[in-house]
C-alpha cells in the first residue's frame, strides 16, 4: 500500500488481508456482511491484547464519492499496525462501507454518493447510507424519492451495509468509546444531534475532546488545517439517520463524531492524490485525541 494515489476496492481489501496474515498476533480481519451487489464489508481489528482496553470504531467511504475518506483511513490502519506495541485501545476499523458505490465512482460516475440498490417502482439507483441508520429515521435532510442524493431508503437499515454495521455492534461484546466516520469535504468535527439543532446531556465534553481534535489538526497540518467543531444540524446542516446519531443514541458510545476531511471546496470531493498524506495525518492526530479520551472514562 501506499498513499500517493487512490486506490481500488480490491487493493484495500488487499492489503487488509495482507495485515492479517503478516502480523497475526495484533489484527485480523473479517467480513462483517455483504453490499447490495455481493462484495464483502472488510472490518481490520487491530489490538495488542492489553486488558480493559477502550474499544474505538472508525469508518469510512459510506459516501462513495469521497475518496479521502478510505485513503484516509487505510493511512490510519497502518500507522496503528506499525506501532502496536504503543495502542491504548482496541480498533475496529471499516475503510470501505459502501464497496459497490466507491468502485462505482472508479468505472462510470466519479461523483456517485449512494450505494446501488435499485428501487421498485423507480429508475433511480441509490441510498443514502447516512440517512438509512435506525434513529430519527426518515426525518428532517432526508428524503422519500429514490432519485435524490439523500434518499433513506425504504425503511430504517433497509440496506445490506448499514444493516451489516448494525449486526457488528449487537454481536461485539467490545467496549466501545468512540464512534468515527470520516466522510469529506468541509473540514468539519461534528457531534450528535444531527437529525436536529438539539445537543445531547454531555455535548460539553463531546464539544471539548472536539477542540482538542482541531488543535491537534492544526498542528498536524498547519495554516490551512482549519477544522470548525460544532453540533452537526447547526453547524451543517439537519439529517437525520446518520450513523454518529444512531451510535450515540442507541448504541450508547459516548464519543460519536462526524469528521469531514479536507478541503473547503477547492477541489471537493475530487481531492488531488497530493493531499492524501497531509490529510491522513489530520485524520490520525484526531484518533490519537479520541483513544486519550477514551481511555480517560
Ligand atoms: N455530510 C454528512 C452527510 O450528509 C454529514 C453528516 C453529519 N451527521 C448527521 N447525523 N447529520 O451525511
Ligand atoms: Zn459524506
Amino acid at each position: 500500500m501506499e498513499w500517493s494515489s487512490y486506490h481500488r476496492l480490491e487493493d484495500i481489501h488487499g492489503y487488509m488481508d495482507y495485515l492479517a496474515e503478516t502480523f497475526p498476533d495484533v489484527c485480523s480481519v473479517v467480513s462483517i456482511g455483504n453490499s447490495v451487489e455481493g462484495r464483502p464489508l472488510k472490518v481490520i481489528r487491530i489490538s495488542n491484547g492489553k486488558a480493559n482496553a477502550p474499544a474505538l470504531w472508525i469508518d469510512g467511504g459510506i459516501h462513495a464519492r469521497e475518496w479521502i475518506s478510505p485513503a484516509a483511513v487505510t493511512y490510519i490502519i497502518n500507522h496503528l499496525v506499525e506501532n502496536s506495541e504503543d495502542l491504548e485501545a482496541d480498533y475496529y476499523i471499516l475503510p470501505v462501507a459502501n464497496p459497490d458505490g466507491y468502485e462505482y465512482t472508479f468505472t462510470r460516475d466519479r461523483l456517485w454518493r449512494k450505494n446501488r440498490k435499485r428501487s421498485v417502482g423507480s429508475q433511480c439507483t441509490g441510498v443514502d447510507l447516512n440517512r438509512n441508520f435506525g434513529y430519527r429515521w426518515g426525518g428532517l435532510g432526508t428524503s422519500k424519492d429514490p432519485c435524490r442524493e439523500i434518499y433513506a431508503g425504504s425503511g430504517p437499515f433497509s440496506e445490506p451495509e448499514t444493516n451489516a454495521i448494525r449486526y457488528f455492534f449487537e454481536a461485539s461484546a467490545a467496549n466501545f468509546k468512540a464512534y468515527l466516520t470520516f466522510h469529506s469535504y468541509g473540514q468539519y468535527i461534528l457531534y450528535p444531534w444531527g437529525y436536529d439543532k438539539r445537543v445531547p446531556p454531555d455535548y460539553a465534553d463531546l464539544e471539548m475532546v472536539g477542540k482538542q481534535m482541531a488543535t491537534a489538526i492544526k498542528k498536524a497540518g498547519g495554516a490551512n488545517s482549519v477544522y470548525t467543531v460544532g453540533n452537526s444540524a447547526t453547524t451543517l446542516y439537519a439529517a437525520s439517520g446518520g450513523s454518529d446519531d444512531w451510535a450515540k443514541a442507541i448504541l450508547k458510545i459516548k464519543y460519536a463524531y462526524t469528521i469531514e476531511l479536507r478541503d473547503t471546496g477547492k477541489y471537493g470531493f475530487v481531492l488531488p492524490a497530493r493531499y492524501i498524506t497531509p490529510t491522513a495525518k489530520e485524520a490520525l492526530a484526531a484518533v490519537m485525541v479520541v483513544t486519550e479520551a477514551c481511555k480517560s472514562l
